[in-house]
């Protein structure tokens, strides 16, 4: 046996309980690991809370969690890894556990922290993804809403990377870590639109919202283009006949093994705030919820 977070019911994060569960048999394509570190990610909160019961119903109970880092113990048929690797990606049947089922394990770098590439696999997948759902190109102007949090802050620094002239909202707290990006910051909330157009007098080409904080409208305004603007967080996108970008992998070629690179190679910074053990999970979940975090909350079985 082992332990694991699970949640029998939907509710507030008290309804997360450390259980004790049979650690999973790895299926075709899968390994299995001893997990060192999984990350908090919005969407445990999301489906923790109900909000998703509509879309996709929980089958209780549930082990939550989206991507982990850790050891490879068992292997299972035609999977790309061996018993003692360590790796990083998707989990399947959840990550808050002493033991998780990876899909398309990427090794982990000596160089790249546990608490790192947890953080980095739907983080650096969603913002490759939307970046080139998106079409940006060198030279354009980028917005970027929630740009200091986890996924924005990869945005910002892929597309900067790319030659991309990039404007971040961000809360004033996070005004420096966003500027020292490369990027210029200017606060959200009321007014950010004035004061997106004060900072972007060419004009602003793309918007990429990350905060999901009803800025749809008028980000749509700014572009003059429902094309040029994506959310990933927003649920009224169709409403504003704008795109909503789903699922953490993409077609095609994954990004994640160059991402792996770039972030053990110091040339991409993942956010990470914190670090829990796993008999924690409630209240890093907590802690998000408030908006207290800077980026990821890590959880350390
Ligand atoms: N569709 C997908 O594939 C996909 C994948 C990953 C994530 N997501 C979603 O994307 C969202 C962001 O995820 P994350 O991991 O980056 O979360 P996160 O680390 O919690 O970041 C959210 C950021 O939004 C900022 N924010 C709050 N209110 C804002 C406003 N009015 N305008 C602009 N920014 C605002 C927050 O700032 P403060 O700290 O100041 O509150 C924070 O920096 C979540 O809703 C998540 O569920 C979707």
């Amino acid at each position: 046996m082992s332990t694991a977070i699970t949640f029998s019911e939907y509710g507030p994060a008290d309804v997360l309980r450390l259980t004790e569960v049979t650690p999973p048999d790895p299926g075709p394509g899968q390994v299995r690991i001893k997990v060192e570190a999984a990350s908090v990610n919005p969407l445990d909160i999301k489906i923790r809370s109900g909000l998703m019961a509509k879309v996709a119903p929980a089958h209780f109970p549930v082990v939550p969690g989206l991507d982990a880092a850790g050891v490879v113990d068992a292997v299972g048929e035609g999977a790309d890894a061996a018993v003692g690797d360590a790796v990083l990606g998707a989990t399947v049947g959840g990550s808050y556990s002493e033991y998780a089922l990876l899909e398309r394990p990427v090794a982990k770098p000596e160089a790249l922290s546990w608490e790192v590439a947890a953080s980095l696999v739907t983080v650096g997948r969603t913002s490759h993804r939307v970046l080139g759902q998106l079409g940006v190109e060198a030279g354009s102007t980028l917005l970027v809403h929630g740009a200091a949090g986890s996924v924005g802050f990869v945005a910002v620094q892929l597309a900067v990377a790319r030659g991309i002239t990039v404007v971040g909202t961000v809360g004033e707290k996070d005004i420096e870590r966003v500027t020292a990006l490369g990027a210029t910051a200017v606060r959200y909330g009321d007014g950010w639109a004035d004061r997106v157009r004060a900072a972007a007098p060419q004009g602003v080409d793309f918007v990429l919202d990350a905060s999901g904080a009803g800025v749809l409208a008028d980000s749509v305004a700014l572009t003059g283009d429902t094309a040029k603007v994506i959310t990933i967080a927003d649920m009224s996108a169709q409403q504003h006949g704008v795109r909503f970008s789903a699922g953490t992998t993409e077609q095609g070629e994954d990004a994640l093994p160059e991402l792996v690179r770039l972030a053990a190679g110091g040339r991409l910074v993942v956010p990470v705030w914190r670090t829990y053990p796993l008999a924690e999970a409630a209240q890093a979940q907590a802690d998000l919820e408030a908006h207290r975090n800077q980026g990821k909350a890590v959880l350390l079985p």
